[in-house]
């Protein structure tokens, strides 16, 4: 008997959600737990974290999960760890559901850097209006870098002092469109982006805003990821789904 551990948090996650329940096939969407009112999902869902590796196995086991597919975030890179090598210890089939990266055009003005830390100490200089398009978990270490005024776009409404001196949120869940991260960039008058590679529709606008208006991103590229079979379409995932349980697997 197929049951599926879909681990989610993305657009990609639901819309592989739609398609397993479409299919009839038992499955349950995994939410870590960072957003306050997380979207519903057509299969059952489960919300936090499963205690690590070890966690994670126990979970696997108690719940017979027969297949586990990560859809999480490309930047989610503890979790995606932890399920390659839960994965391995418990011989579950794993597959992973992984949106290409954003790949810099003509009009684009990209600075690459590998990760936050990289991000924060190429702001330093002098005062600039910076979109922080991160999210709000690695807001912290940007506080080393007090001078420039921060926008920040968050999901939720921060319950607590940020960490920046000089920030002004704006509460909004993407998919967002070019026409409104264009205005948002021309209001805010903001001169540089930092955004993670995250690949995809939904959060694309801001690149391709910051395009149109010649101004500079810092891009932060992806996470190295242990390897793992990697598929980049829900149909594949499907496909794989079908393919692994009419073997027996
Ligand atoms: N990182 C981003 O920029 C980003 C952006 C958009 C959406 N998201 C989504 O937000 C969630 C958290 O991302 P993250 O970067 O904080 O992950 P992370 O750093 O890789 O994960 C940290 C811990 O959070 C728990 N966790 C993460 N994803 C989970 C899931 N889908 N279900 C259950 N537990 C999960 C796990 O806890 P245990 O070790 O206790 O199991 C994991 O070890 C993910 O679902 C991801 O898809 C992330």
């Amino acid at each position: 008997m197929t049951r599926i551990l879909l681990l989610g948090g993305t657009t990609e996650a639901g819309l592989l959600a739609r398609a397993i329940a479409e299919a009839g096939l038992p499955g349950i969407y995994s939410y870590a737990g960072r957003t306050d009112a997380p979207l519903d999902q057509p299969i059952p869902m489960r919300v936090g974290g499963f205690g690590g590796v070890e966690g994670l196995c126990a979970y696997l086991k108690a719940e017979e999960i027969t297949h586990v597919i990560d859809a999480t975030h490309p930047f989610a890179a503890q979790m995606s760890g932890n399920a390659v090598a839960a994965c391995a210890a418990t011989k579950t089939p794993l597959l992973a559901l992984e949106r290409a990266p954003w790949v810099a055009g003509e009009g684009d003005h990209w600075h690459h850097v590998a990760d936050i830390p990289a991000a924060v100490a190429a702001l330093a200089g002098p005062p600039r209006r910076v979109f922080l398009a991160i999210g709000r978990q690695h807001l912290d270490p940007f506080a080393a870098q007090p001078q420039h005024h921060y926008l920040l776009r968050l999901v939720d409404a921060p319950t607590g002092p940020l960490p920046l001196p000089q920030a002004e949120v704006i509460v909004a869940r993407g998919p967002f469109d070019v026409a409104g991260d264009t205005a948002l960039l021309r209001q805010h008058q903001t001169g540089l982006i930092v955004a993670k590679n995250a690949g995809g529709k939904g959060a694309v606008a801001k690149i391709a805003a910051a395009r149109a208006l010649g101004l500079p991103v810092l891009m932060i590229d992806r996470p190295r990821l242990p390897k793992r079979q990697v598929v980049t379409s829900v149909k594949a995932a499907m496909d794989w789904l079908h393919h692994t349980a009419r073997l027996g697997v």
